[in-house]
């Protein structure tokens, strides 16, 4: 095999890997994230894991072909299988839904003592995920929307530290309410477009239910038209 090439929404995430560290990529399937990073001269090492024997075995015969040294596969639900003397700095988890993530990171929060970074791109709540993961106290240092086939994806970089946020910045994200973009805004615009066909969708008893949508579907509108924060 030879160079990998990452998707957009990979290499968006290989970007906030710092240089040197030592990664977790927890649900790494093909692992192609971890032998881009290798490749690269990025990583001292990864430990690519995967509840699914069927995604390790893609990952085994990817780092086979690649013929890189420095990525270790593991058998594992969450981050069951990382010891205190992998010395792992840096987790990633990217590709899987907000409940999953939370109760990875929230099963095994002893594990995140030496974790400093944090990568994270959830396919759904990623508000949740944000309000989640600093609460167990992380800051967010990065965040990056990245569009690839059609589907807008949000990137965060979580980094040890305690910082406070506002519900606004928890919802929206307080690095992208900084930086708003073209992607930003088409980012509000599907939402709200998916809360006016819930709306519609909605039988007329559910009226709170409507009203509340309504609501919030004016202040993400509210949002879109200001500068940044
Ligand atoms: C959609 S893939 C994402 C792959 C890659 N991280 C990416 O972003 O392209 C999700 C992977 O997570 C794995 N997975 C799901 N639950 C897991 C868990 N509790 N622990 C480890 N891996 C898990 C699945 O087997 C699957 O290979």
């Amino acid at each position: 095999m030879t160079n990998i090439k990452l998707s957009k929404r990979l290499f968006s995430i290989a970007k906030m890997v710092e240089q040197g560290s030592t990664v977790a990529d927890v649900g790494c399937d093909h692992a192609l994230l971890d032998i881009y990073l290798s490749q690269n001269n990025i990583i001292k090492k990864a430990i690519a894991c995967d509840i699914t024997e069927g995604a390790l075995q893609g990952a085994r015969k990817n780092i086979k072909e690649s013929n890189v040294k420095n990525v270790e596969v593991r058998l594992a639900d969450g981050l069951s299988k990382i010891k205190d003397n992998d010395n792992v700095d840096t987790l990633v988890i990217s590709g899987l839904g907000d409940q999953k993530i939370i109760s990875i990171l929230n099963n095994e929060k002893n594990k995140l003592k030496n974790i400093h970074t944090i990568i994270v791109q959830s396919n759904t709540g990623i508000d949740k995920v944000r309000i989640n993961v600093v609460k167990l106290g992380y800051f967010i240092k990065d965040e990056t929307l990245v569009k690839e086939k059609g589907i807008i994806y949000t990137v965060i970089k979580f980094k040890k530290g305690i910082r406070k946020y506002s519900s606004k910045q928890m919802y929206f994200g307080p690095v992208l309410l900084m930086n708003k973009n073209e992607l930003f805004n088409e980012l509000l615009l599907n939402i709200i477009n998916k809360n006016k066909k819930i709306i519609s969708s909605l039988p007329n008893t559910m009226v709170w239910k409507k009203l509340k949508l309504f609501i919030k579907n004016i202040k993400i509108k509210k949002e879109m038209s200001k500068k940044t924060d």
